[in-house]
């Protein structure tokens, strides 16, 4: 089986390394990876949206399947791609095609997904500059805080959570009018403000079966107690205490079946990653958004937990065979903490000698923002190296993180030293 990986951070090398552990698997390449995914595979010099370069490759070098790690190239429709030419169809995409990947590229088609399907979650409206007044109304029938929302891709950018109403009407106005986010925020979904904890669930679909990933929660701010500015995820833990059977068996029924079923009952052919972000309101969960690849720093906690044969998984999500598969998940807890470039997630600089990372025995250090510059590697992003570690609980899998990255030196390291704080 020939694999190729798309991407270039954390989530890509912890995909990969999982990969590199099969029996199954002949040639892994990543397009375009970091330092880390050239030492379990082959690093390929491409763009992740330049399809027409990845087909070719892909022909050249008999690629079986591709997985598609970030969502860009998903929204932008790389798996319709493959299935549209003759040359490209046999090769098994994982990942949903352009219409599926709707559920995260638009927040307004999810929210319509949820309410069509009876899926818990927040109630919404969905505005256009156009209906700017009647969202100003809709607002005054909502208690603080509001949540604004982007429609389309912003990077992570796309929500604003103002906690008055003065603001909130200044930030729709924003969005709306004076296209803060650009083509994002031409529509905008206000929604309820739901209070409580959230965690992440990950589902694996061959758009028949599914399986229950493990859980896990990350910790989006930059700042120690969750303060500051949003990040990518500066750290996670898996599995999730407060994420009970009896909670997740409610987050199955009320959510993951319906979610599955509803796509089946659209008519879209779903295969690949669905991570739902949930908000557990007084032991009920509800969903915050769907994301339609796995998130990340949540897969460098979630993929070590897989016991079972990464390629045989995904294979069989390509054959849509994932009911006949038995898939293992080691009862042990992952945490992983992000190491940052200082100055992240504003302004920093790159190209900083990496020290140390060959001295860590205890951890797992999957490269985020990394690359090879004359042999040797240096920074090449925000978020640089996830160190993930395994324990018999939180405490001891995060001890082992840290002190790995007492091991670990470049210039301005930043990490949080309170990740899991909220989850004794
Ligand atoms: P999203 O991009 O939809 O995940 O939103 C980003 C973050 O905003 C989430 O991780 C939550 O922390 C927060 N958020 C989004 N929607 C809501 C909501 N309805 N109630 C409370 N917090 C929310
Ligand atoms: N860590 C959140 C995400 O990947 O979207």
């Amino acid at each position: 089986m020939n694999i190729l990986v798309i991407g270039s951070g954390g989530r890509e090398h912890a995909i990969s390394w999982k990969l590199a552990q099969s029996s199954k698997l002949s040639n892994l390449f990543i397009a375009p990876g970091n330092a880390g995914t050239e030492e379990v595979g082959k690093n390929v010099e491409l763009v992740v949206s330049d399809f027409d370069g990845i087909a070719k490759f892909s022909v050249e070098n008999d690629v079986n399947m591709i997985v598609v790690g970030p969502e860009v190239p998903l929204v932008e429709g790389i798996h319709d791609y493959f299935t549209e030419k003759e040359e490209l169809k046999h090769i098994h995409i994982i990942g949903p095609k352009k219409l599926g990947a709707q559920l995260e590229g638009s927040k307004k088609f999810s929210k319509e997904f949820m309410q069509r399907h009876d899926i818990p979650t927040a109630k919404y409206k969905a505005f256009t500059a156009e209906t700017l007044e009647d969202g100003f109304a809709f607002l005054e029938t909502l208690n603080p805080p509001f949540v604004l929302k982007a429609d389309g891709l912003a990077a992570g950018k796309g929500v604003v959570i103002p906690d008055n109403l003065e603001d909130a009407k200044k930030e729709l106005t924003e969005m709306l009018a004076n296209s803060k986010f650009g083509a994002a925020s031409q529509e905008v979904v206000i929604e309820e403000f739901l209070d409580g904890i959230e965690l992440s669930v990950f589902v694996l679909t061959d758009g028949e079966n599914y399986k229950l990933l493990p859980t896990a929660k990350d910790y989006k701010r930059i700042g120690e107690g969750d303060k500051g500015l949003n990040t990518g995820g500066m750290g996670a833990v898996s599995p999730v205490p407060f994420a009970t059977q009896e909670f997740l068996d409610k987050v199955e029924k009320q959510i993951v079946k319906p979610s599955v079923d509803g796509l089946k009952k659209d008519n879209i052919d779903y295969v690949g990653f669905l991570f739902i972000g949930l908000m557990n309101v007084g032991g009920n969960p509800y969903v915050i958004e769907y994301n339609v690849r796995m998130g990340d720093p949540e897969t460098e906690v979630v993929i070590p937990r897989i016991e079972s044969d990464l390629v045989e998984v995904f294979e069989a999500v390509g054959n849509k065979t994932l009911n006949e598969i038995e898939f293992k998940v080691t009862d042990e807890t992952v945490c992983t903490v992000m190491a940052v470039s200082g100055g992240y997630p504003e302004t920093y600089e790159k190209l900083k000698a990496i020290e140390g990372i060959e001295s860590v025995k205890d951890s797992v250090v999957f490269h985020a923002g990394t690359k090879k510059l004359d042999g040797k590697i240096v920074t090449n992003g925000g978020r640089v190296l996830a160190v993930s570690s395994f324990g018999v609980n939180k405490k001891e899998a995060l001890e082992k993180s840290y002190a790995s990255l007492n091991k670990i030196c470049f210039e301005k390291i930043y990490f949080r030293k309170d990740i899991g704080f909220d989850l004794d």
